[in-house]
């Protein structure tokens, strides 16, 4: 593997890395030779997750968080650099979602969605930002965002509003921490199948409605993901700071039609 891509010898903190996208992502960067602990709320998922990287020949953690509370995060990332070393690489990947109109979403599903997707990142990439800045070797932080993070979608506002405020949390990081050597960016994946949406691929129109919007004329699959999420992790990267990158089969770029 040329230099550019390998992670041999680094530390990567996956949150929301128990299950779909951020499982797919955590066993690329342990194929790419990262040690890696895995952080979400299920027990179960994470210690498969981390099972999966020991028999890749990596070192593993597996750490039970709540993204959403701020107070676990500090201890949470103790326990990763006591058991791994300190982290070279975040993904913040940890995301839900609620599906309602507007006008009927209430203020405790708000916080629900805003606390997970937007206050979750922020603030552990505050408390492992705060490391890297005071270690001064670097560091790479993805965020990982949605179409919603450039355009909209009807009856998933407040998703919509937190992955917008992701994408520019992004931005914001990138040129506060860009002295330190520290690189933010963002992963937008396009529609993947995942537990998270599984009812929608249940639905015959939504599953013709997303083909048809999807220049790719595909579903993704998590790994599809992967190939970004490494560049993004690994020196190749190293002066791409502030980017939201579409991995979404050309859905951003426009629409096909029938001409
Ligand atoms: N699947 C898609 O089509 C799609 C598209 C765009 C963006 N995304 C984003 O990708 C990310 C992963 O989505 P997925 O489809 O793999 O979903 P998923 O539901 O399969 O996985 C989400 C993971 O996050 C963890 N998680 C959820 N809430 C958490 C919390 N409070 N604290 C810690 N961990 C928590 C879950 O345990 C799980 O491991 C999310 O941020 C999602 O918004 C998904």
């Amino acid at each position: 593997m040329t230099a550019l891509f390998d992670l041999t010898g680094k530390v990567a903190l996956v949150a929301g890395g128990g299950r779909g996208i951020g499982e797919a992502i955590a066993l690329g960067l342990a194929d790419a030779g990262a040690d890696i602990a895995i952080a979400a709320r299920t027990p179960g998922d994470i210690d498969s997750v981390a099972a999966a990287v020991t028999e890749r020949g990596r070192r593993s953690a597996a750490i039970q968080l709540d993204v959403s509370k701020v107070d676990e995060l500090e201890p949470a990332v103790d326990r990763v650099v006591d058991e791994l070393g300190e982290i070279d690489i975040l993904f913040n990947v940890a995301g839900i979602n609620i599906r309602k109109p507007a006008t009927e979403l209430a203020e405790e599903e708000f916080d629900q969605v805003m606390d997970v997707n937007f206050k979750g990142a922020y603030f552990l990439s505050q408390q492992v930002g705060k490391r890297m800045i005071a270690r001064g070797k670097g560091g790479k932080i993805v965020n990982i965002a949605s179409l919603t993070t450039g355009m909209g979608l009807p009856k998933i506002t407040v998703y919509t509003g937190s992955k917008g405020a992701l994408g520019q949390l992004t931005k914001g990081l990138a040129v506060e921490w860009a002295e330190h050597d520290i690189q933010v960016n963002a992963l937008a994946p396009g529609f993947v199948a995942t537990a998270l949406n599984s009812h929608l691929w249940e639905n015959e129109e939504f599953n013709t409605w997303i083909l048809d919007r999807t220049p790719a004329h595909r579903v993704g699959t998590p790994e599809d993901m992967v190939g970004t999420a490494l560049f993004l992790a690994a020196p190749a990267s190293d002066f791409v700071t502030g980017q939201v990158i579409y991995v979404d089969g050309g859905i951003m770029a426009g629409s096909v039609w029938p001409l």
